[in-house]
């Protein structure tokens, strides 16, 4: 199928395999005289503030990955992910990240899952706990219009990952270019697949936007009247009443029957304010994955909540200059040192560990229990305060609980929560099917 893309896109950043002439490319009128067949492409979105636990980094999003039918499996994409690797460090982008189309793709070239996310299948009209302060709140429900709303919906989505205190949720990616920021509210008809025009419901305190929606809808007409499917992209609340009162909405819409919500946080609000949590139908989904480029520029941009002196063995067979042991120095929550070093090893890990671990919501602790991680610095930890599993604690937790972790002990509490999952939204760095059909994953 054939269409115009409706958005702007990273055209400096993204690159084509081009093969030899062929009569097909030949007849393409937009083709130049040298040009061949396109057998395949990728893209990648710059992310100069890319929030991970309690810091940001440079974060190069691998998306638009896509070989042409009749050349895969030729090695193409690993050739792809060869000059991606290439551009992130020439561009001094020390992490990449992806949505993956398929999950099984990307580990093998050092990506690891770094965070999931959560799809819920609301029923109509189910009943949320209370929360006080909605009464004041007012909402207006517009057809979602990339001139009126590109600025409110960057805007909260950008203040949704920043906590009070200044706290980062990690994985958050704010949308910083015009291309990020106009995807999250196109609405090409050609991806619309049947449902109606994609709607946006804001919410408002004294004129002011504290929460939005933006959804679709599909009708099926069934016995009794017709049953339509909310269908969110993105359900965004800055306070609590301002969530309640987003959800009582699209829970209420006339001539629906239930409300289908993808890419939420796995702690989102929305699991916490059902009364019946389990009527949502709550289903994992992979989201975030992270692939460290440069182990020592990537240790050293985030912050550790405890004390750190540990040395991690990291192996890596497409980077090898990242292979070796690296030693980590880091204050809590302040200041880090990561240099390579010939002392022994507490820990033995991939870069595809590592980068699983790496946003702080998986844990060590938990790779070292499918036999990922190694440790071999076993119980207290001679150099260092982070004593509990020999520093596995080095992933920490992700900045949503940094201000509960700096006033509780390190060693309580549980080290297998979650992360507050990236984005809250499809597509910030989606890899995409092939490059004549175009869409990404929703
Ligand atoms: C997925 C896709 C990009 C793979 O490209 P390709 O050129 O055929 O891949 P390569 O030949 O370079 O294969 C590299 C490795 O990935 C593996 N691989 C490729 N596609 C895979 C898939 N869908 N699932 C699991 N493994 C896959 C290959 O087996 C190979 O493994 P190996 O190195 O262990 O031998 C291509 O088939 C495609 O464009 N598919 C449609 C669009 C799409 O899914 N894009 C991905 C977006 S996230």
């Amino acid at each position: 199928m054939e269409w115009e893309w409706e958005w702007e896109w990273e055209w400096e950043r993204t690159v084509g395999v081009v093969g030899p002439r062929t009569p097909e490319s030949d007849a393409d009128a937009d083709a130049g005289a040298d040009a061949g067949e396109l057998l395949a492409v990728h893209s990648s979105y710059p992310f100069a503030h890319f929030p991970v636990p309690g810091a940001e980094v440079r974060v190069s999003g691998l998306t638009w990955v896509g070989v042409h039918p009749a050349h895969r499996r030729r090695g193409i994409l690993r050739s792809i992910i060869e000059r991606h690797f290439t551009d992130c460090v020439e561009r001094g982008e020390p992490v990449s990240a992806l949505f993956a189309a398929e999950s099984a793709i990307y580990g093998r070239f050092g990506y690891g899952l770094a965070a999931s996310d959560l799809k819920v299948t609301v029923p109509r009209g189910a009943r949320l706990r209370p929360v006080t302060g909605t009464e004041d709140l007012t909402v207006r429900i517009e057809i979602l219009d990339a001139r009126r709303h590109t600025d409110l919906v960057a805007d909260a989505h950008r203040r949704a990952g920043t906590f009070s205190g200044g706290l980062n949720r990690p994985g958050w990616a704010t949308r910083e270019t015009v291309a990020l920021r106009e995807r999250h509210v196109s609405d090409p008809a050609a991806l619309r697949e049947g449902r109606g025009a994609r709607r946006i419901a804001i919410v408002e305190r004294d004129g002011e936007a504290c929460a939005y929606a933006t959804f679709q809808r599909t009708v099926e007409w069934a016995d009794g009247g017709p049953r339509k499917t909310v269908h969110t992209r993105e359900v965004i609340a800055l306070d609590p009443a301002a969530a309640h009162r987003l959800w009582s909405v699209l829970l209420d819409l006339d001539l629906t029957s239930e409300v289908a919500a993808s890419t939420l946080p796995t702690d989102d609000v929305i699991t916490h304010l059902l009364v019946n949590p389990l009527s949502a139908r709550p289903r994992r989904s992979d989201n975030v994955w992270v692939r460290l480029i440069d182990v020592p520029a990537a240790l050293s941009g985030r912050r550790y909540v405890a004390d750190l002196d540990v040395v991690l063995d990291v192996t890596d067979d497409l980077l090898p200059r990242n292979a070796g042991s690296w030693r980590i120095r880091a204050e809590s929550l302040g200041e880090v040192e990561v240099e390579r070093t010939t002392a022994s090893p507490d820990l033995r890990m991939s870069v595809r560990d590592l980068g699983a671990a790496y946003l702080g919501g998986v844990t060590l602790a938990g790779l070292a229990t499918a036999g990922l991680v190694t440790e071999h610095t076993h119980g207290a930890h001679p150099r260092g305060t982070a004593q509990h599993l020999g520093g596995i604690r080095l992933a920490a937790r992700a900045g949503v609980q940094l201000g509960v972790l700096s006033q509780t002990p390190a060693e309580g509490g549980s080290s297998s929560q979650e992360p507050p999952s990236p984005s809250g939204g499809d597509g910030d760095f989606a890899c995409s099917a092939g490059p004549r059909s175009g869409g990404t994953r929703e």
